[in-house]
């Protein structure tokens, strides 16, 4: 519904702009007819051009306000709001001065006999011709959408732009004004070199404009994480440290205890198969895609030696959903160096956050997760609540492979069949490695959503053939015994792989694809939680995402704006430790935002203003679709430099990265090409 509106609107300005054009074109023929009767059929023509373009002109405002009224204000806030003001300026001046003018025309008797004075004299009025071609310049902007900054019309801008529309007037009166005073044309040649000279100069400056402002968006070779502009959310302010203070490096883990459990991960180029065959030039760990699944259990000291062996390559690792220690977060150029070839880093956290976590390489994540440097990690409780008796992690990965994109449960892209006995307990640990949304379907026995981002549902109900959309880096637990007949875990995105489950080594079934969309939000059963949507925040963060047209780190690209920014100067939230902080997602673009706050998980406080009805839903990546609105709290009590970003991390790498800054950290680690560190 939102991406149709706005493309139903975006194809509206379109042809507004036709029309506009087609009506200039048809009021400068109207002042050149020869007879009285062709002059009134051309007034005529115009005449209904300008009706057409008055008619969209108001179509586009039914549009904005149905944005506005479905989605929110700031869904139309800004950007688009100044496209639909430039084209109805002068749409009203059109209804009032050029229309009543066209009108007489189109009525005058039409003798065959050449235009009369005053005819001649109303065609070539100026409030028939300008006004027309002002609507054209105006709607013109309404083309250029994507190209205006998102969410920054500061005064700087509203004035530019009201300079440049004042000047396409003031030159476009002034043309005007010199045809009908009759000022004779210079001669033939001085136009054509005139002409030339003025194309000249406009393409010379576009040219310049253009590679300035390619140049410009490069990055530098180092700079800080810390370098973009602080919002502090309406709570108290402080200076921002960037030197002294606390360090990142001291936030560490437990160094002073042996570990309860250690694991080495040895980061090594291979060519990986597929089950179907086909080949992935992979980067692994320890020689295997997905990475060696990690399991540990709740408290224990876990220690992670990382060896880096790839050629060339820097990785390090990232714990996705566990809240560790700063220092640990795996973020190159803020938590640590990215880890070159040949060298060693070590990880240590106490395994608090129970349930499906995992981690992956936060160093150029686009690739290096895509290509395989990643895993499942399992925080097993304490106290088991619910036993089962098979606990399997089911990683979805999209595989680029030797026959082209690939989409698996591990490494299995073809139909994994596995033999289970009827009465067997199962858990099912979804992950959506991937950098989009997916959507997975069980079929062939009711089945409860125990867990959301590995985080317990309270009370959760057993449903059956729900389809269940998954964000990108989300997890879903899956519980259910086995039946006597086959279970089939699909992805629809490609139903022909999959797990399928066989009591008795055999027998299928087809994936249900049409059941009833999951809805997170009011599934399971209310229950108390540390803070909700009334407590009273220390600090509120807006975040509006859309995209901006344009030049990025030298390329032109689509890029991922936050509040009309790209990193690295897009917001630093800025927060007290102990402060209760709600943050607001609104999505204005067209694609999906999974947004990941390191560090700290966020309590759902509302989607698109209602609140969550079901069970607490405490997320540590949310998926914010196009026209979107969420509220999200967390108490601030993990002092550090924390990354928020898109987990697409396509949309990390144009722009989509900010950061959660505590008062008094800073971070001794510098991003950039000499720096070798990349955590987009
Ligand atoms: Cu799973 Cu910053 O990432
Ligand atoms: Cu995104």
């Amino acid at each position: 519904m939102y991406g149709t509106l706005l493309q139903v609107d975006f194809q509206v300005s379109i042809f507004l702009f036709l029309v506009w054009l087609a009506t200039t074109v048809a009021t400068r023929l109207l002042t050149t007819r020869s007879t009285q009767r062709r002059m009134r059929r051309w007034a005529r023509i115009s005449l209904v051009l300008a009706a057409v373009g008055l008619l969209l002109t108001a179509a586009r405002w039914v549009f904005t306000a149905v944005l506005a009224s479905s989605f929110g204000w700031q869904i139309i806030a800004d950007r688009k709001l100044l496209t639909v003001v430039l084209a109805t300026v002068p749409a009203i001046v059109v209804a009032l001065f050029t229309v009543p003018r066209l009108l007489r025309m189109a009525r005058t008797a039409a003798p065959d006999s050449a235009p009369s004075a005053e005819a001649r004299a109303a065609a070539t009025s100026l409030w028939t011709l300008v006004p027309v071609r002002v609507a054209l310049v105006g709607t013109a902007l309404g083309l250029f959408e994507v190209f205006l900054p998102p969410a920054r019309l500061g005064p700087v801008f509203l004035l530019t732009v009201s300079v440049l529309l004042v000047l396409a007037v003031t030159l476009l009166w002034w043309a005007h004004r010199r045809r009908a005073a009759g000022v004779p044309r210079a001669p033939r040649g001085r136009r054509i070199a005139v002409r030339a000279a003025v194309t000249a100069v406009v393409l010379a400056a576009g040219a310049a404009v253009f590679v300035t402002s390619m140049r410009a968006s490069a990055f530098p070779d180092t700079y800080n994480m810390m370098q973009g502009v602080t919002e502090f959310g309406g709570g108290s302010t402080f200076p921002q440290t960037h030197e002294g203070g606390i360090s990142v490096e001291t936030l560490t883990g437990p160094r002073d205890r042996q570990p309860d459990r250690s694991f080495t991960l040895t980061a090594q180029a291979a060519k990986v198969p597929l089950t179907s065959g086909a080949t992935v030039e992979a980067w692994t760990f320890n020689g295997q895609v997905p990475g060696p699944e990690l399991r540990v259990r709740e408290g224990e000291l876990v220690e992670i030696k990382l060896v880096n062996n790839i050629p060339s390559v820097p990785v390090t690792i990232h714990w996705h959903g566990v809240d560790v220690p700063n220092a640990e977060d795996g973020v190159p150029g803020m938590t640590q160096n990215a880890v070159r070839t040949g060298q060693t880093h070590t990880y240590r956290f106490v395994a608090d956050e129970v349930g499906t976590r995992w981690y992956h390489s936060h160093q150029l994540a686009s690739e290096q997760v895509g290509r395989g440097l990643f895993g499942a990690l399992v925080i097993e409780p304490r106290t088991v609540q619910r036993p089962v008796d098979e606990d399997i992690a089911v990683p979805f990965h999209i595989w680029d492979a030797s026959s082209g994109a690939r989409r698996a449960f591990g490494a299995a892209d073809a139909l994994e069949r596995r033999q289970m006995e009827a009465g067997r307990r199962v858990r099912l640990r979804l992950i959506n490695t991937s950098n989009k949304p997916a959507t997975f379907t069980l079929t062939g026995t009711p089945y409860r959503v125990t867990a959301l981002d590995g985080t317990d549902v309270n009370g959760p109900t057993e449903v059956n053939g729900y389809q269940l959309p998954l964000s990108a880096a989300g997890r879903y637990d899956l519980e259910f015994v086995m039946p006597s007949r086959p279970v089939r875990l699909a992805e629809l995105g490609d139903v022909s792989h999959g797990l399928l489950l066989q009591p008795d080594g055999a027998g299928d079934v087809a994936p249900d694809t049409e059941g009833p969309v999951f809805d997170p939000t009011a599934y399971g059963s209310a229950s108390d939680t540390p803070f909700n949507a009334s407590s009273s925040f220390d600090r509120t963060f807006n975040l509006v995402l859309d995209d901006w047209l344009g030049f990025y780190n030298g390329k032109f690209a689509l890029r991922q704006t936050v509040n009309g920014r790209v990193f690295p100067n897009a917001p630093v939230h800025m927060v007290r430790e102990g402060d209760l902080v709600k943050m607001r997602f609104v999505n204005r673009g067209t694609e999906n935002h999974p947004m990941h706050l390191h560090g700290h998980h966020m309590l759902v406080l509302s989607r698109n203003g209602q609140p969550v009805t079901g069970s607490p839903m405490v997320m540590d990546t949310l998926n914010v679709a196009p026209g979107e609105a969420w509220e999200v709290g967390f108490r601030a009590d993990n002092p550090g430099l924390w990354m928020d970003h898109c987990h697409d991390f396509v949309h990390t790498q144009l722009g989509m990265v900010l950061h959660l800054a505590y008062e008094g950290v800073s971070t001794p680690y510098m991003l950039g090409e000499h720096a070798h560190n990349h955590p987009e």
